[in-house]
C-alpha cells in the first residue's frame, strides 16, 4: 500500500525520472522531433506515418484496421495470421466434437473477439432507436459496490482489487450462459435527447444514456450497485503505445501547464509479475498491457482459461455454484488450459501488432487549419500528438519509432456528464484515459454503425467533443465558440488522422 501511494503522489520522481534506454544525445534529438509544432502552414516531416515505419499503407476500405505492422518480420507474419483466426474464431461450450475450441463459459458475453472488436475497430451500442434495438454485445457492464469491511479497504488500498465486485454477480454482467445455467441479465438503454446551442445558430442533439439490467439471473442485484458500460475500443496500434517510455508519460503528468488540467497515471497490478505497473489500456487505463487485458478478455468475457488467469469457470462466482457444476474445455492431450500458452502469445502477437493506418490529406488547407484549431483549443494538453518508443521495447518492430497517437495514456477528470461513479484502481468516478485518436477517421469506414466515447453514446465527432466537461470544459467551450467553419475545420483535421 505504502509502495502504491508513493509511486501515486511522487510527482517529483516523475519530472526528475529521464528515460534510461538512450543517451544524453538521443534524448536531445527525441525531444526536439516531439516538441509541439508551431508551423500550421504545412505538414510536418513524417506526419503522414502515424505509426512510424509500422505505418500500413494498404488501400482504404473496411479491412484497412486489420493488416499486421508494415515491419513485421516474416515470421511475426506467420504467428500474426495465426492470431487473427484465434481472434476471429467462434468458442463453443464443452464437450463438444471440434475439441480445440470448446470451454466459452459458463458465463460469457460473446463467443469471439471479434464479436465485439468488429473488424478489429470498436463495436456498436445496441442503437439510440428504440424500435430498432439490435443485441449488440460490445457494450460490457462492470459492476462494482461500495466498500463496506475494512478487508474491502484493504484489498484496494493494496491493488489487489480495482474495486469491489457484485457479491453475487461479479465484477461484469455476462448476458450469456451455456444451455442449463441462466445468464445474469440484459442491459436496458433509455436515451434523453439534450440540445446544446453552438455559436454561429446551429445546434446539437446529445444523447444522454439511462442504463438499467433487465431479466437478472441470480436474484436481485444490491440496491447499491454501481454500473459502469464500456464499449469495446479498436485495436490499432496498441503495441507501441506499451512501448511508449514511462518516463514520458509520468512527465506529462508531473507538467503543470497552468490550464487546470492535470493527468495523473492508473498504478496497476501486473499479474506476471505481481508488481505494481502503469497502466495504459482500456478506458480507465485499468491494464498494464496488452497480453494481460488479452487474457482477461479470455477469462471475463468468454469464461475461457489461460496460463495468466487458470480458472476454467470464468467469471462465475462462489454465490452462484450451479456456473461451477459446467463442464469445461480442458483437456490433458492439449494441456491444462482451454487457451494453452501458445495459442495466448499468437493472440498477443497479433493483438500489439494491427497497424496504424497512414494519414490522409496532411496537406489540405481545411485539415491544417482544423489542426490550427486542435493546438489553440488545447485539446493537445491531453490529446499529446507525438512520441518516440523506447529503443529497448520487447519486440524489434516497436522500437524507436516516431508516432502520433495523440493521447498522454493519463486519467483526466471528464466531470459529472460522462461520470459512472465506478472507481478503478486509482480512477475516480469521474476519472477517463484520454483515449489515443490515431485511424479515428476511418472508424465508420470499418464499422458504420460504430459510435463514440467510452459508452459509444456520441454519435459524431462533435458530440464526442461536447461530453468533454471538467479538465476538458475550457476546451470544448472553446469548441462552442468557433463559428462553424472552423468548428467544421477541426472536424476534418480529425477524420484526417
Ligand atoms: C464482450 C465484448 C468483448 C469481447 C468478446 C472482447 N473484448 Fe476486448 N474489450 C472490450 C471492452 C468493452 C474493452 C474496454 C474495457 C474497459 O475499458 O474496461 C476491451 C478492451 C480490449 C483491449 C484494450 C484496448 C485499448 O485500447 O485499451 C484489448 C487489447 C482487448 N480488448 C483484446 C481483446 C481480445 C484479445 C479478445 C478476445 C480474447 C477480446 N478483447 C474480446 C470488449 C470485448
Ligand atoms: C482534459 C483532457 C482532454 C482534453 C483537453 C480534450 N480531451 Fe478529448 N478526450 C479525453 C478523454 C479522457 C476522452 C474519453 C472520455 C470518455 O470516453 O468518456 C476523450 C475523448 C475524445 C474523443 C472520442 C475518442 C473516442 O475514441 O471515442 C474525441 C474525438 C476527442 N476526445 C477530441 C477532443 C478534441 C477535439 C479536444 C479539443 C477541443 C479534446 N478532445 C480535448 C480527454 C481530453
Amino acid at each position: 500500500m505504502a509502495v502504491l501511494a508513493a509511486l501515486a503522489t511522487s510527482g517529483a520522481t516523475a519530472q526528475s525520472a529521464q528515460r534510461d534506454d538512450l543517451g544524453v544525445e538521443d534524448r536531445d534529438r527525441v525531444a526536439r522531433v516531439t516538441a509541439p509544432t508551431r508551423d500550421f502552414s504545412r505538414a510536418e516531416t513524417f506526419e503522414t506515418l502515424p505509426a512510424g515505419a509500422g505505418t500500413t499503407r494498404k488501400l482504404v476500405n473496411a479491412d484497412i484496421f486489420s493488416h499486421p505492422s508494415a515491419n513485421l518480420t516474416f515470421e511475426g507474419r506467420q504467428q500474426f495470421l495465426v492470431g487473427n483466426g484465434l481472434f476471429r474464431k467462434d468458442w463453443v461450450s464443452a464437450p463438444s466434437s471440434t475439441q480445440a475450441s470448446d470451454g466459452l463459459g459458463p458465463l460469457f458475453n460473446a463467443r469471439s473477439c471479434q464479436a465485439c472488436h468488429t473488424k478489429d475497430g470498436r463495436g456498436t451500442v445496441p442503437g439510440f432507436d428504440p424500435l430498432e434495438r439490435t443485441d449488440a454485445v460490445a457494450l460490457l457492464l462492470r459492476l462494482a459496490v461500495p466498500p463496506s469491511t475494512d478487508e474491502h479497504r484493504r484489498l484496494l488500498a493494496s491493488g489487489e482489487l480495482p474495486f469491489v465486485p457484485e457479491p453475487v454477480y461479479g465484477s461484469q454482467l455476462q448476458n450469456f450462459a451455456v444451455a442449463g445455467l441462466p445468464a445474469e441479465g440484459r442491459l436496458e438503454i433509455e436515451y434523453e435527447p439534450v440540445a446544446v446551442a453552438l455559436n454561429g445558430g446551429e445546434t446539437a442533439t446529445l444523447m444522454k444514456p439511462v442504463y438499467r439490467i433487465e431479466d437478472p439471473g441470480y436474484g436481485p442485484l444490491r440496491d447499491d450497485v454501481q454500473i459502469s458500460p464500456r464499449l469495446a475500443p479498436p485495436m490499432i496500434g496498441l503495441g507501441l503505445l506499451e512501448a511508449v517510455h514511462p518516463a514520458d508519460i509520468l512527465a506529462n503528468a508531473a507538467a503543470d501547464h497552468g490550464d487546470g488540467i492535470s493527468g495523473r497515471p492508473n498504478w496497476v497490478r501486473d499479474a506476471r509479475s505481481g508488481q505494481t505497473a502503469l497502466g495504459r489500456f482500456n478506458w480507465k487505463a485499468s491494464q498494464p498491457t496488452v497480453e494481460q487485458q488479452s487474457a482477461v478478455a479470455f477469462s471475463n468475457d468468454m469464461g475461457l482459461s489461460t496460463p495468466l488467469f487458470p480458472s476454467h469457470y470464468g467469471e462465475c462466482t462462489a454465490a452462484q455454484p450451479a456456473c461451477f457444476d459446467m463442464p469445461h474445455g480442458a483437456q490433458p492431450r492439449l494441456g491444462e488450459h482451454e487457451v494453452p500458452g501458445e495459442l495466448m502469445d499468437f493472440v498477443t502477437t497479433y493483438a500489439v501488432n494491427l497497424a496504424v493506418p497512414q494519414r490522409r490529406d496532411v496537406d489540405d488547407a481545411r485539415v491544417l487549419a482544423g489542426k490550427k484549431l486542435f493546438y489553440e483549443a488545447n485539446c493537445v494538453a491531453c490529446h499529446v500528438p507525438k512520441y518516440v518508443t523506447r529503443r529497448d521495447a520487447e519486440r524489434p518492430e516497436h522500437r524507436f519509432q516516431l508516432i502520433w497517437p495523440y493521447t498522454d495514456l493519463l486519467l483526466h477528470d471528464m466531470g459529472e456528464g460522462l461520470a459512472d461513479g465506478v472507481s478503478e484502481g486509482q480512477a475516480s468516478g469521474s476519472e477517463w484515459r484520454t483515449p489515443p485518436l490515431w485511424g479515428i477517421g476511418l472508424t465508420r469506414t470499418v464499422n458504420p454503425n460504430a459510435t463514440w466515447l467510452h459508452d459509444g453514446r456520441a454519435r459524431t465527432l462533435l458530440e464526442a467533443i461536447l461530453w468533454h466537461g471538467g479538465e476538458a470544459q475550457a476546451a470544448r467551450d472553446r469548441v462552442v465558440a468557433m463559428t462553424p467553419q472552423q468548428r467544421a475545420d477541426l472536424i476534418r483535421f480529425l477524420e484526417s488522422l
